[in-house]
C-alpha cells in the first residue's frame, strides 16, 4: 500500500510517499526557515501564504522522486491537527482535493502522534533523492510496549505504546514544550532561529558547568516544566551583564561574549536534556518496554541522543535527523497504521483541528 502524507501544520510544506509502514520512496521538505528569519519566529499568516505557493509543486516532485502516478497511490494522509490554523488549512485542501478527484480513501493524521512513526520507516526505495538516508535508517522497527519522548517546538510528552492506536500519556509538560524553551534562550543569547540548532552547535564548544540552573521538581512523576529553566537563564545573563530585569532582553546578547554564549547554550542544554533523561530513565524502569523511541524536533539534538544511550540499558536506534523535523514521510507512515484501524474520512467534510490533543484522536480512541 503506497500512502502520499502532506505535511503543512507549521513552516515546513512537506509530502512524501511511504509503502507499507516503512519504506520511503520520497520525501520532499520546503522549509521557510529564511522567510520567517528575519522576525525571529514563525509569523502564521506569512507561513499560510507560502504553503499555498509551494504546496503543489511539492506534491508533484514527491510523485516524480518516487516515480508514481496517481494510479499507483492507493491512500492519502494529511496532518489535520494540531498547528496553525491557516497552514493546516492549506494541506488538507490540497488533500481533500487529490481524494475527490483522484478517489483516493483520506486519512487524518494527529502530527504529534506521526512524529513518534518517523521510527517505523526502515527501508528506502531506490531514487537518487533519498541518498542522504543510506545507512542511516533504523535497521528494525520498534517493538511493543514502545516507550515514546515526544520533543518538539510544541509539545513534551512521554507515552507507552502498548501497540498502534493504543497509548497511555504518562506525562508531560506543564508549561512550555522543550524545544520552545531552545527557541526562547536562543533568543536571549541572540542566536539565529531556529533556536534548537543553534543552541546545539553554540553548547559544543562551551562548558556545560559553567552555570548552574536547577531543575524543576513536578508532582506527576513523569511531567515536566521548562518554563523556570527558561527564566533561571534569564535572570543569569541579566546578572552577568550587571543589569536587572528593566534592561531590554533583546539587547542583553550584545554584552555577551562569544564565549559567554557558548557557556550558557552549553549549560542550559545541559539541565533541559538530563530532565528528559532523568523522566524517560524512571519511565523506563517502570514500565520495561522492549523499545525505546524519541521524536520531534528536538530529537534531532544530539546530546540528547548520547545521553538517552549512555542512561538506558537497552539499545536505542534513532530516526535520521532530517526525519525528526516536520516532514511529510511520518504523516504517509502513520497513515497506513491508521488505515489498518480506522475507516476513511469524508474528503467533503474533513475539518482541521488546531489545538486537539493526541489522546483526543480516532485511532486513538478507536481502540481504547
Ligand atoms: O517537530 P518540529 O520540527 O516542529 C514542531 O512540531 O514543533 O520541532 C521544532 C523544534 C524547534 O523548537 C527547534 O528549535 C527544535 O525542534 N530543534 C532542535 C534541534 N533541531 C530542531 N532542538 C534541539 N536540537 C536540535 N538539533
Ligand atoms: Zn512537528
Amino acid at each position: 500500500m503506497k500512502v502520499l502524507g502532506i505535511e503543512t501544520s507549521c513552516d515546513e510544506t512537506a509530502a512524501a510517499i511511504v509503502e507499507d509502514g516503512k519504506k520511503l520512496l520520497s520525501n520532499v521538505v520546503n522549509t521557510q526557515i529564511d522567510i520567517h528569519a528575519a522576525y525571529g519566529g514563525v509569523v502564521p499568516e506569512v507561513a499560510a501564504r507560502s504553503h499555498i505557493e509551494v504546496i503543489n509543486p511539492v506534491i508533484h516532485k514527491a510523485l516524480h522522486d518516487a516515480s508514481c502516478t496517481w494510479d499507483d497511490i492507493d491512500a492519502v494522509a494529511v496532518t489535520y491537527a494540531p498547528g496553525l490554523v491557516g497552514s493546516l488549512l492549506v494541506g488538507t485542501l490540497a488533500a481533500r482535493t487529490i481524494a475527490a478527484l483522484a478517489h483516493k480513501p483520506l486519512y487524518a493524521i494527529h502530527h504529534v502522534e506521526a512524529h513518534v512513526y518517523a521510527n517505523f520507516i526502515t527501508e528506502l526505495g531506490d531514487s537518487p533523492s533519498l541518498e542522504v538516508f543510506t545507512s542511516k535508517l533504523p535497521s528494525k522497527q520498534p517493538q511493543f510496549p514502545m516507550l515514546a519522548l515526544i520533543v518538539s517546538g510544541g509539545h513534551s510528552q512521554l507515552v507507552l505504546f502498548r501497540d498502534h492506536g493504543q497509548y497511555e500519556l504518562l506525562g508531560q509538560t506543564q508549561d512550555d514544550a522543550v524545544g520552545e524553551a531552545f527557541d526562547k534562550v536562543a533568543k536571549v543569547l541572540g542566536l539565529p532561529y531556529p533556536g534548537g540548532p543553534s543552541i546545539s552547535r553554540a553548547a559544543e564548544g562551551g562548558d556545560a558547568h559553567k552555570y548552574t540552573f536547577p531543575k524543576a521538581r513536578m508532582s506527576g512523576k513523569y511531567d515536566f516544566s521548562f518554563s523556570g529553566l527558561k527564566t533561571a537563564v534569564l535572570r543569569a545573563v541579566q546578572h552577568e551583564v550587571c543589569v536587572d530585569f528593566r534592561f531590554p532582553s533583546n539587547e542583553l546578547s550584545e554584552r555577551l561574549s562569544e564565549a559567554q554564549k557558548r557557556d550558557f547554550a552549553a549549560s542550559f542544554q545541559r539541565i533541559a536534556i538530563e530532565t528528559l533523561v532523568d523522566t524517560a530513565e524512571r519511565a523506563f524502569h517502570d514500565f520495561n518496554p522492549a523499545s525505546v523511541v524519541i521524536a520531534g524536533g528536538v530529537a534531532a539534538d544530539r546530546l540528547l541522543r548520547s545521553e538517552l544511550s549512555a542512561r538506558l540499558p537497552i539499545d536505542i536506534e534513532y530516526a535520521p535527523m532530517s526525519l525528526c523535523t516536520d516532514n511529510g514521510a511520518m504523516i504517509a507512515t502513520l497513515g497506513y497504521y491508521y488505515a489498518q484501524k480506522c475507516p476513511a474520512v469524508s474528503p467533503f467534510d474533513l475539518e482541521v483541528m488546531p489545538s486537539l490533543s493526541m489522546t483526543q484522536t480516532a485511532w486513538a480512541d478507536s481502540s481504547n
